[in-house]
């Protein structure tokens, strides 16, 4: 079964309350989903491997340690994942980026590919894939399946809010996916829509409607 983390830094918290507000306009919606998919980065990258690195300080040889260059990858699902990138590529700045399109559909809420561009050895890749809402759990699940496809075998899922839905569904789904969450919200709504959530993160963040 997959882990669940859900993220309970104090500066997570707060900037989650902070863009779930109906009056939080674009400009500033976009750039603390960017710091939130940051700091849920520096929580999920916990456990990369490292290794001893021999370093000559100004003042004498020293043992440090270092990352042991595990190739990674975020792949962000189009359109609100690209709201998250930015804030990954912060921190893990020579990660790849690969690109999955897919939209719910309105009356069925399943999803509809029609993108998908990822690094040509995404296969040896450590993949992060990320979505700052995860509902019934269609999209993430259909973009995992996607990677799987590709032979990808290490994938942790990142979302700023979940429904425990689409968690149930992604547990069952693909147990071997870690699951990193910045805020497990209550339910789903007639439409499908997170309850109390924040809207639609792709209108929010650019400003569409
Ligand atoms: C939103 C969100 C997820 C998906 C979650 O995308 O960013 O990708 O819905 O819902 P699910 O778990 O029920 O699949 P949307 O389809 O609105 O597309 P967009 O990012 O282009 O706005
Ligand atoms: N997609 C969103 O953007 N928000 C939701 O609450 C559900 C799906």
């Amino acid at each position: 079964m997959s882990e669940v983390h859900i993220m309970d830094h104090p500066l997570i918290q707060h900037k989650i309350s902070y863009i779930r507000n109906e009056e939080v306009g674009t400009k500033e919606f976009r750039e603390v989903v960017g710091e939130i998919a940051g700091l849920m980065c520096f929580e999920a990258t916990r456990d990369l491997k490292l290794q001893d690195v021999k370093i000559k300080t100004p003042i004498c040889e020293t043992i440090g340690k270092e990352l042991t260059g595990k190739k990674l990858a975020v792949v962000p699902i189009l359109r609100a994942g690209l709201g998250m990138v930015d804030g990954m590529l912060s921190l893990i700045p020579a990660a790849k980026v690969g690109h999955i399109g897919l939209y719910r559909d309105p009356e069925t809420f399943d999803p509809v590919e029609y993108y998908c561009k990822l690094p040509a050895d995404c296969e040896e890749r450590e993949v992060f894939v990320v979505d700052p809402m995860l509902a019934t759990g269609g999209s993430s699940s259909a973009a995992i399946q996607m990677l799987k496809d590709k032979g990808v075998k290490r994938i942790r899922f990142l979302c700023i809010i979940a429904a425990p839905e689409g968690v149930e569904r992604m547990q069952k789904e693909h147990p071997d996916v870690d699951l990193y969450i910045g805020a497990l919200d209550a339910y789903l709504n007639d439409h499908k829509y997170i309850v109390p959530g924040l809207g639609d993160a792709g209108d929010r963040i650019f400003g569409t409607k």
